[in-house]
């Protein structure tokens, strides 16, 4: 039998629920700070992400889905969502509009890592972009939006980790040492971190690989907080200063590395005691530089997105359900041929004020009635030929036990006063 590829997965009944309560969330907190929605397409110029995401990324190098179309076009299906909303920001000329443009996205996102617990191939994000702002006050929103999120969803043990990776002059700086610090060990790197140590030291600190984590445990390597200049080390102050402000919980980590090339100054994870070794539900961070990687003008922005399935684990494991689906719904049953059509008219007529199904072919009473309990209706419609002589509907109500007529021309009456 064909099943679905090892990474994807199809999302039904609770789990598809998790989804859509997250996805709502996300859009009453976003929208109410004046985002709206942006979709771009699933697959896009290869070029967006080789150049927006970086080429010696592990995203980039190894994970991204790249084919070529009928028409010799390179694609890829989306590893990421910053990149097509920054090139769809520059298409439609988005600078132009009252500045910050805030962009929020719900969607798959496709990365060919190995799948594992809160790793799958397939994914998806809810991110939120706030572009055309330097000013802290932006990275201090933008930060306050995602944990607002989390809180709505009644999140409680999860850890914001907040640090900057500096300006392009620091990066040159930090990277000029991590070459003098990681050069004695070349021979130790794997082939792609000894490929880096010329083309983009940084990088090696996100190696998966555990060679390259045992050399930098044994180099000592000194984080980049340590190399900032005054404007990136004054900005991520400045930051902090408003997140305190806010009442938000963050630890300063110097270590912290993204797995996209993108960034400048604030970057920022949040971790989930409950994900085991993928922890990160979150994250993101400031990246000026991009719109210009693209081909575009100068224009800064910040933003994040979130892992919905990593973040549905989180809820499960501090034991949050779903709500039920809304018991409000009625069953008709008909009691002999004759009332089949006449349930189906029935069920349309009430839709879709209230949620009204139908059994297709005749039942007795008890039989509707256990047909009912397990489509969760809390109210069953009888349909028999006393019923169709008066043009009524016996309403019984499953929670209450109480059972009454009604006229079907007061069934829709009956509905608006529940
Ligand atoms: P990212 O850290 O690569 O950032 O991904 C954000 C989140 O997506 C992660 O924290 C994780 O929850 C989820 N995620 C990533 N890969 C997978 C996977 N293979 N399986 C399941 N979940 C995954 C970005 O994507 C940036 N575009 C965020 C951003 C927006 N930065 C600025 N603006």
């Amino acid at each position: 039998m064909i099943q679905a590829i090892r990474g994807t997965r199809d999302l039904f009944g609770e789990e598809l629920q998790w989804h859509r309560i997250i996805e709502a969330t996300t859009r009453d907190v976003l929208e109410a700070a004046g985002a709206i929605e942006i979709r771009t397409p699933i697959f896009e110029d290869a070029a967006v992400f080789e150049k927006g995401v970086g080429a010696t990324t592990d995203i980039v190098q190894h994970e991204m889905y790249t084919f070529t179309d009928r028409g010799g076009r390179r694609l890829v299906l989306r590893p990421e969502g910053t990149a097509g909303v920054m090139r769809a920001f520059l298409e439609h000329g988005m600078q132009v509009w009252p500045l910050p443009v805030k962009l929020y996205y719900l969607g798959p996102m496709f990365r060919a890592e190995r799948p594992q617990k809160g790793r799958q191939r397939q994914f998806h994000q809810a991110g939120f972009e706030s572009i055309g702002l330097e000013s802290p006050l932006a990275d201090a929103e933008a930060i306050a939006l995602l944990v607002d999120i989390l809180k709505a969803l009644g999140l409680k043990r999860f850890e914001l980790k907040l640090s900057s990776l500096g300006d392009p002059e620091d990066r040159i700086r930090y990277n000029d040492y991590l070459r003098q610090a990681l050069g004695p060990y070349a021979n130790e790197l794997s082939d792609d971190s000894r490929n880096r140590l010329q083309r983009n030291p940084m990088r090696i600190l996100d190696s998966k690989a555990e060679a390259d984590q045992a050399v930098l445990r044994k180099a000592g390597i000194r984080p980049i907080l340590e190399f900032l200049g005054p404007d990136a080390r004054s900005h991520f102050e400045v930051v902090q200063t408003y997140l305190n402000r806010l009442g938000i919980d963050f630890v300063v980590a110097p270590h912290l590395v993204r797995g996209l090339d993108y960034y400048r100054r604030t970057a920022f994870e949040v971790h989930h005691e409950g994900l085991g070794a993928q922890s990160a539900l979150g994250g993101g961070g400031r990246y000026d530089g991009l719109t210009e990687l693209l081909g575009g003008p100068s224009v800064p922005g910040i933003g994040w997105a979130i892992g919905i399935e990593r973040l549905v684990l989180a809820l499960k494991a501090e034991g949050q359900h779903p709500k039920k689906q809304e018991r409000r719904a009625i069953y008709f049953v008909p009691l002999d041929e004759d009332a089949v059509g006449e349930a189906l008219g029935l069920a349309q007529s009430l839709r879709p004020r209230i949620r009204a199904e139908f059994a297709y072919v005749p039942r007795r009473p008890a039989k509707g009635i256990k047909e009912a309990e397990k489509r969760g209706a809390r109210w069953v419609g009888f349909l028999g030929e006393a019923e169709r002589v008066r043009g009524t509907v016996t309403v019984k109500d499953l929670a209450t036990g109480e059972q009454h007529e009604l006229a079907r021309d007061a069934l829709g009456e009956w509905v608006e006063g529940l």
